[in-house]
């Protein structure tokens, strides 16, 4: 690491949305502003490399992020490459989960040994609209919305859509799937989410049901989810 980026690195790790939402040996790392694609290594760079430069802005900030989370594990000098699904592919013996939207970027990463999969999702509490529901929510979960105030609508339904995003990432670690948003239920439960297959007889692998964390802050959504290594 250079001096640029130690510099950089205590200046963005203050004020952590994800951390109070991860248990013991999750690292978090977060930015609320963007790196340069010189933070990138020359392979990660190659990935980027016809992108768009917002798009390089924030593929290069989710990899400062991760950078630094890994450097919490004792791991340095690693390349951050993608699977053709774009899933990372993390040091051998660690799972973790990347995250960005306008103004904000998280990387975590935690050990095999503890954790099978590691997902985070941020999202505006603005970012889903109501055509929106039809194609991302189930019939059960939209009668839910419907009947709520009109002021918590569109946050729940914020809730709702990234939980399924931290439950894509974190189960594509150790099940592979490519799953549509209405196969899998979420129902919040005071301060935590819950998902499930939306219909019995699929998705078998999930023997109960799944529970992530939640919060709201800076007019974002912040969702998390943490499966365990079996032991
Ligand atoms: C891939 C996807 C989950 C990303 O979510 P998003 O809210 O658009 O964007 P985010 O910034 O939160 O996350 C993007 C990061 O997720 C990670 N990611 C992408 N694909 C992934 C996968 N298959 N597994 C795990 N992590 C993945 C990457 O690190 C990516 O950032 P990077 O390309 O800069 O490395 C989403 O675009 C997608 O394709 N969803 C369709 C599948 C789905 O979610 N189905 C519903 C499940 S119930």
């Amino acid at each position: 690491m250079d001096d640029r980026s130690s510099m950089q690195a205590s200046s963005r790790q203050s004020a952590p949305q994800f951390s109070p939402l991860l248990p013991a040996g999750v690292a978090a790392v977060e930015s609320t502003t963007t790196v340069s694609d010189a933070t990138l290594t020359v392979t990660e760079r190659a990935l980027i490399a016809s992108a768009v430069p917002d798009r390089v802005r924030e593929f290069a900030t989710g990899r400062w992020c991760a950078r630094h989370a890994l450097s919490k594990l004792g791991i340095v000098g690693f390349s951050l490459l993608a699977d053709q699904s774009r899933a990372p592919i993390w040091p051998e013996g660690i799972v973790g989960s990347i995250t960005h939207v306008n103004g904000f970027c998280a990387a975590v990463v935690g050990r095999t040994d503890e954790f099978a999969g590691i997902g985070i999702d941020a999202e505006h509490e603005s970012c889903v609209t109501a055509n929106l529901w039809p194609h991302l929510f189930t019939a059960e979960e939209r009668a839910w919305l419907v009947q709520l105030p009109d002021e918590q609508r569109h946050r729940m339904a914020a809730l709702l859509f990234s939980a399924k995003e931290s439950f894509y990432k974190c189960q594509y670690q150790f099940a592979k799937e490519w799953l549509d948003f209405t196969s899998v239920r979420v129902i919040v439960e005071g301060d935590r989410w819950r998902v499930s297959p939306a219909s019995t007889g699929s998705l078998d692998w999930i023997r109960d049901s799944f529970s992530g964390r939640f919060a709201f802050a800076n007019q974002r959504v912040h969702t998390s989810l943490v499966v365990r290594a079996a032991r």
